[in-house]
């Protein structure tokens, strides 16, 4: 947090928040998201909160938005999308909430860049918000006992240290004494076993030497894709 306070110059205008987190899954705790607000306010500063994976927490932790300090009167906007928490995505609808002030301006701005939501996917959205929290936890659940069973797939891997995931569809591992860099990893996992994953380096510097895998397919293909990453980072070691 110091770190950040550092950073924040008078040329900065926003903060992007973003808990549950892409691409490491990690939930930031109350404590630090007030730590963060009060940061945001002694330098006057926006806080963009990026919650579309808000519904996604794993048991035991909870998710706490810097909404729940400013009910998005001051300086918290809060960014909500139905793709994650319903399964929506690439449909590409969700809300926005922010300080009354502000809204005219980012109102000429969706004007211009989005015009309209297609009727389809107003329907799609108001069915799964009839259905809220049936379809949003049944997703959850699903989620979590996926995200166990990779876990549990992958443990004995030498070559991957996957990373503690509390909320959202990811894990994120770290790759033990690359040969190769995460991108050809990444190339070869889809060339040779045909698993997409995502290397770090597309999430910034800090994601070098990483790996994102997205939990969003079958129980069955997921089982199937944990099976071929084995077979891949055994045939690297041998
Ligand atoms: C943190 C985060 N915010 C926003 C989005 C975009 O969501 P949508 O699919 O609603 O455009 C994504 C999608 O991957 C995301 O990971």
């Amino acid at each position: 947090l110091d770190e950040l306070d550092h950073l924040v110059g008078p040329r900065v205008k926003a903060l992007i928040l973003n808990t549950p987190h892409n691409p490491t899954g990690a939930v930031y705790s109350e404590e630090i998201i007030r730590e963060i607000f009060s940061m945001c306010e002694k330098h006057d500063v926006i806080i963009i909160s990026d919650e579309v994976y808000s519904r996604q927490v794993s048991p035991g932790k909870t998710f706490f938005s810097p909404s729940t300090i400013d009910f998005c009167k001051e300086r918290v906007f809060v960014v909500h999308s139905l793709s994650k928490t319903f399964g929506l995505t690439g449909w590409r609808i969700g809300v926005l909430t922010g300080p009354d002030s502000l809204m005219p301006s980012i109102q000429l701005a969706a004007e211009a860049m989005l015009s309209c939501v297609p009727p389809f996917i107003q329907v799609a959205a108001a069915v799964a918000l009839q259905r809220m929290n049936d379809s949003a936890n049944n997703w959850v659940d699903k989620i979590e006992v996926r995200k166990k069973r990779f876990y549990q797939d992958l443990d004995a891997l030498e070559a991957l240290d996957l990373q503690q995931s509390d909320g959202t569809f990811y894990c994120f591992g770290r790759l033990v004494a690359p040969s190769l860099s995460a991108i050809d990893v990444a190339n070869q996992l889809l060339e040779s076993s045909h698993v997409a994953v995502v290397p770090g380096d597309h999430f910034g510097t800090l994601g070098e030497g990483y790996l994102r895998f997205a939990l969003t397919t079958s129980d069955q293909d997921c089982l199937i894709g944990a099976q071929r990453i084995s077979r891949f980072f055994d045939s690297k070691l041998s």
